[in-house]
């Protein structure tokens, strides 16, 4: 028996090592004891040689075994070892099998790290600490406590240095901390919650405000279910988010704002996903922008007739997106996003709520325009669920190169390729979190051409450019 013992927390390369010398000894799982506590140790000398062999593993077993080593679960190491032996023991396709009571216990794993990174995303709030005398690190810094259920700190640290990029601040955890000076990350030992919380040492309170105004302005009133959302901002994180104070009044004054709001628009038609086109896609692995766009162009559409793909168009760095649905009649012929009826629509609401449209960057969720033939008019058909679905890992690759603030959706079928779920635009218009961006729902421009009367059309109008403002202010 060998027994190996890892650092606390999430030591994936110390795994990573131990994997490599337990494979090279060809040492099964059942001969194998895992325990923590630093440092990294392997026990016996045919392990604790250097003959680390490289082991190749399919694709998606690499990205489940950095999340997993951050669960708290004591045998996570010894459940990933199994699955690494069946992988290289003619499993090769075992992530696909969702019943195999293996896998369905490290996908339990891998989804409690990763709705655990999420909230710790979500929730944790810097406070303003006294500022200090000039230097590198002078002038305002930020401290934050958050209580995460696993080890996530280090995993959850380049999206806030991204974020926060030109702040000075320190991040508290009981499960460790880090410090960022705004060139270098400094990762630290656990801290107690009174270290981040002294009321001597925490200057102002601005930060809190700012934050409750904006939980003000962004809270959605049909969305109101104070069971789902303590669920979603389970209590324990409260005491650090300011805008929790607001919750109770908000609550109450919720059903009367909900009657003010509009029917969803209609739902999208469901069609099972090409999944065999979408992990083709997905093995191009473009490296720039420029490169994906030329995968996009080579691309046949999904439903033949287009003229050509309509690629997104606007500055990569802008601060924020707009996905649209998809390319019209007139931008099929053109080659551009939003230059037909409701892409001038869109550009005027867009001046009148001072954003320069060249500043943003604008696509659409499908790059090729659907339609069926009328005579001379060819008349636009909304893309499928399967459509959407098939065009998203070319939005969202677009985006990763594109890297906005905000990505704003306008309509059901973006806010479907970006949060992966039906979306009523109507009763959920507002902020709302997509995948892995802050993200904010309103309706399509096309919607408003749609409208009968003039007062409707013009209120709906006036609704629009007040969302639009909203969304410049959020990012
Ligand atoms: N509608 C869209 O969603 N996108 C365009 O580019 C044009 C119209």
């Amino acid at each position: 028996m060998h027994t190996i013992t890892l650092q606390e927390g999430a030591d994936l390369d110390g795994f990573r090592r131990a994997v490599r010398r337990l494979t090279a000894a060809r040492t099964a799982p059942e001969e194998v004891l895992w325990s923590v506590g630093a440092p990294s140790l392997f026990g016996d000398d045919a392990l604790a040689s250097d003959a680390d062999a490289p082991v190749f593993l399919p694709q998606a077993v690499g990205p489940l075994i950095e999340t997993v080593v951050c669960h708290g679960d004591p045998e996570r190491y010894a459940l990933l070892h199994r699955l690494v032996w069946r992988v290289l023991n003619g499993e090769r396709a075992l992530l696909d099998q969702h019943a195999d009571p293996l896998v369905h216990r490290l996908e339990r794993l891998d989804k409690a790290v990763r709705r655990d990174i999420h909230k710790m995303h979500a929730f944790l709030r810097f406070r303003a600490l006294p500022p200090t005398a000039p230097g590198p690190e002078g002038g305002e810094r930020y401290v934050a406590w958050f209580e995460p259920d696993h080890h996530i700190v280090e995993a959850v640290a380049p999206f806030f240095v991204e974020r926060f990029e030109s702040m000075v601040w320190t991040i508290l955890t009981p499960k460790g901390s880090l410090h960022w000076d705004r060139r270098r990350l400094m990762t630290g030992p656990p801290a107690e919650r009174p270290d981040a919380l002294a009321h001597d040492r925490v200057a102002d309170d601005r930060f809190a405000e700012g934050w409750l105004r904006y939980y003000e302005s962004t809270f959605n009133p049909a969305r109101v279910n104070p069971t789902a959302m303590r669920a979603e901002m389970p209590r324990k994180y409260w005491a650090n988010m300011p805008e929790t104070a607001a919750i109770p009044a908000m609550v109450r004054s919720a059903p009367a704002r909900v009657q003010a709001m509009l029917e969803a628009e209609a739902a999208i038609p469901r069609r099972r996903m090409p999944e065999k086109a979408v992990a083709a896609m997905a093995r191009q692995a473009p490296e720039s922008l420029a490169d994906l766009n030329r995968l996009i162009q080579r691309s046949e559409p999904l439903v033949p007739g287009a003229t050509q793909a309509v690629l997104g168009e606007g500055p990569e760095g802008a601060a924020i997106a707009i996905v649209g649905e998809q390319p019209g009649d007139q931008e099929d012929r053109d080659g551009r996003p939003f230059v037909g009826p409701a892409g001038q629509l869109l550009t005027a609401a867009l001046e009148e709520a001072g954003i320069d449209r060249e500043s943003l960057y604008l696509t659409n969720a499908v790059k090729h325009f659907k339609f069926v033939q009328r005579g001379k008019r060819r008349i636009h058909q909304s893309p499928t669920a399967g459509e959407v679905k098939h065009y998203r890992w070319w939005l969202m690759t677009e985006l990763g190169f594109v890297r906005p603030r905000l990505v704003v959706a306008l309509g059901a079928t973006a806010a479907l390729a970006l949060s992966g779920r039906p979306v009523s635009v109507l009763r959920e218009r507002g902020p709302m979190a997509f995948d892995g961006w802050n993200g904010f729902v309103t309706v399509h421009p096309s919607y408003l051409l749609r409208l009968p009367g003039d007062e409707d059309r013009r209120r709906a109008q006036a609704e629009f450019v007040a969302d639009l403002r909203r969304a410049a202010a959020l990012a």
